[in-house]
């Protein structure tokens, strides 16, 4: 398979994002959460509008890996001011909001690259910790965080279309 390029994103890059948002989420969470709670939470969570406004905030910064012919795109991060339930978060925190790889394009190293852009930048804005949230159940991110150093720091409910969904609140210290 071709090498995957990860390059950080501007605005136009919106519907490339929507697309693949919404494709890695269905292919990730079918057949684990709800189905109609999947399509609504693309329909609204996954929206371009939604991409365009991280991608014209200065607070957030955002990477998307493509691969050829054509740059076609297969993954993304979103970094982002925290929004998350735990004590102390500040201004020195950020949030990795989301990461998703379509399938094929998984266990090859790319997310490990997009999470290094995402450190980088990190380290480079004077932060102190990364943080993200994620779905209690998905034992396969959980376990690749783990593998990046994360560690448990409190949970959170988070709500995908009609229900609510327990997540881990996960954390990287950057050691500033
Ligand atoms: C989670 C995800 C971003 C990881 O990206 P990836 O490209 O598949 O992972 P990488 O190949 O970069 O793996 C990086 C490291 O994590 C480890 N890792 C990956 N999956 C793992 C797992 N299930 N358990 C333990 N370690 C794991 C890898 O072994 C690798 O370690 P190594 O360098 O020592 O070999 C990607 O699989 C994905 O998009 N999954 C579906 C969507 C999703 O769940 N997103 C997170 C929502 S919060």
């Amino acid at each position: 398979m071709n090498e995957a390029t990860i390059r950080r994103c501007v605005p136009g890059d919106e519907h490339a994002l929507s697309l693949i948002g919404q494709a890695a989420f269905l292919e990730a969470f079918a057949g684990v959460i709800s189905g109609r709670d999947i399509v609504g939470h693309c329909q609204r969570q996954h929206a371009k509008e939604k991409y365009e406004a991280w991608l014209s905030d200065a607070q957030s910064a955002v990477w998307i890996a493509e691969v050829d012919p054509g740059r076609a795109p297969v993954g993304y991060l979103v970094l982002t001011a925290p929004d998350l339930p735990l004590a102390g978060v500040g201004p020195r925190d950020l949030e990795v909001k989301r990461i998703y790889l379509l399938h094929r394009f998984q266990g090859g190293g790319i997310g490990a690259r997009l999470m290094s852009e995402a450190r980088a930048h990190a380290i480079a804005r004077g932060c102190r910790r990364l943080l993200l949230g994620v779905y209690g159940r998905n034992a396969a991110a959980i376990g690749f965080y783990e593998r990046l150093g994360y560690r448990h720091l409190g949970t959170r409910q988070f709500k995908v279309g009609e229900n609510t969904y327990d997540d881990v609140v996960l954390g990287l210290d950057l050691g500033s």
